[in-house]
């Protein structure tokens, strides 16, 4: 068994080279996870539409998106929380539409742990082999071997009110793969944690998922944790997908404007085109792009500028923008500043440190956008 493995070379220079080895093996007959034009919806009012993704075997896919867009009623429905009014679900090629929740072979981790409070950590994480009805002197093997894993070794007797929030997680954890199972799937998993515990319990969920090479799907509202944990991002919006693509595709490559502003920080310039290659800004503020756009002059858009692909230049200084400096804050080596142009569009700058003299707050600088980098969309309804 996959986990037998791990646990035995745990920590040992070999680990690595052994779990790669099992995992490709253990990867080459699934298919991972299958989700196509899946839809439902509560007393009428859509929760999911035409939802599909894959989550290739041994993958993490963050789902990805706003308060109430569906993520957890689309994680209940492969789980088989919940039926969907539409739509396939496959799981190493199986249909699981006529398979109930226990039949599925996926472990469940929710937002608020949920664990058993009066039972040991011990019995948690045996509690669904019990109910499997496996041989205690099994259950015992299976739960040491769990405990093992994620590091908990001497906790097994301990009450869940006995343990941080950070090792409840771990249990948590431990509690769904116990069952060996083909998928696994969080619904914010670390949320209740504070940044440096959650950044440490992500450090050992990841150690953890490659070793297993287990298929799994993560929601999340923390943009950071996905690009973080996820091999792929999957970003929804009031029920639809937006976007799917590597951390760094959404990034670097965003479709919508909402994908945009959802990771990272996007500052939005709202432009008239003037010619093709040139826009003109809120108070008449003219901008040369040195490039042909495809739009025709009179097109209206909205131009986004990361913080990290603008500059400070000298008041005045050809082809920058008119903008009033309002105040700085350090980040790290580098500088978050936070300006307005003339019409009070506020704007975020993250520039060097050092970048020399630093203006004083309310003084008149040039700001200098980077225009390779940024992305134009069709004007928003409010413009
Ligand atoms: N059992 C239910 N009955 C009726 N409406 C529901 C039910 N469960 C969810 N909804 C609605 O479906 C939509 C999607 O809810 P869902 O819980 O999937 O959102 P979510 O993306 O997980 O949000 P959050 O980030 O806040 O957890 C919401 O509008 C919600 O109110
Ligand atoms: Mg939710």
């Amino acid at each position: 068994m996959v986990q037998r493995q791990i646990t035995e070379n745990e920590g040992t220079a070999i680990e690595t080279s052994t779990n790669e080895a099992t995992s490709a093996s253990v990867l080459a007959n699934r298919e991972g996870l299958n989700i196509k034009k899946v839809s439902h919806a509560f007393n009428g009012v859509a929760a999911l539409q035409d939802v599909s993704f894959e989550v290739e075997a041994g993958q993490v896919v963050a789902l990805l998106g706003p308060s109430g867009c569906g993520k957890s009623t689309l994680l209940r429905g492969i789980a088989g929380l919940l039926i969907p009014d539409r739509g396939e679900i496959k799981l190493d090629g199986r249909d699981l539409r006529r398979v109930p929740a226990r039949g599925r072979s996926i472990g469940m981790v929710f937002q608020n742990y949920a664990l058993f409070p009066h039972l040991t950590v011990a019995e948690n994480i045996g509690y669904g082999l019990a109910c499997r009805r496996m041989p205690r002197a099994k259950i015992a093997t299976q739960v040491a071997e769990m405990l093992r894993l994620v590091r908990l070794e001497s906790f097994a007797k301990r009450l869940p009110r006995e343990l941080s929030g950070g090792q409840q997680q771990r249990v948590a954890v431990a509690r769904a793969l116990a069952v060996n199972p083909s998928a696994l799937l969080l619904d914010e998993p670390f949320g209740a944690l504070d940044r440096g515990l959650r950044a440490q319990v992500q450090d050992e969920f990841i150690r953890l998922q490659r070793n297993l090479g287990i298929t799994t799907v993560m929601v999340t509202h923390d943009q950071e944790e996905a690009q973080t944990v996820a091999d792929k991002l999957v970003v929804m919006n009031a029920g639809r997908v937006e976007q799917i693509g590597s951390p760094e595709v959404l990034y670097d490559q965003p479709a919508s404007l909402f994908v945009n502003g959802f990771l990272g920080h996007a500052n939005k310039f709202k432009a008239t085109v003037t010619n093709p290659s040139s826009l003109r800004l809120a108070a008449d503020q003219e901008l040369q792009l040195g490039r042909e756009l495809s739009f025709r002059p009179g097109y209206q858009l909205t131009m986004t500028a990361r913080p990290e692909h603008l500059s400070i230049a000298p008041k005045g200084e050809k082809n920058t923008l008119d903008a009033r400096w309002i105040r700085a804050a350090p980040l790290g080596h580098m500088l978050s500043v936070d300006l307005e142009l003339p019409e009070g569009t506020p704007v975020k700058a993250l520039i060097e440190r050092n970048m020399g003299p630093r203006p004083s707050p309310g003084s008149e600088v040039g700001l200098r956008l980077d225009l390779n980098s940024v992305h134009f969309y069709p004007k928003e309804n409010d413009q």
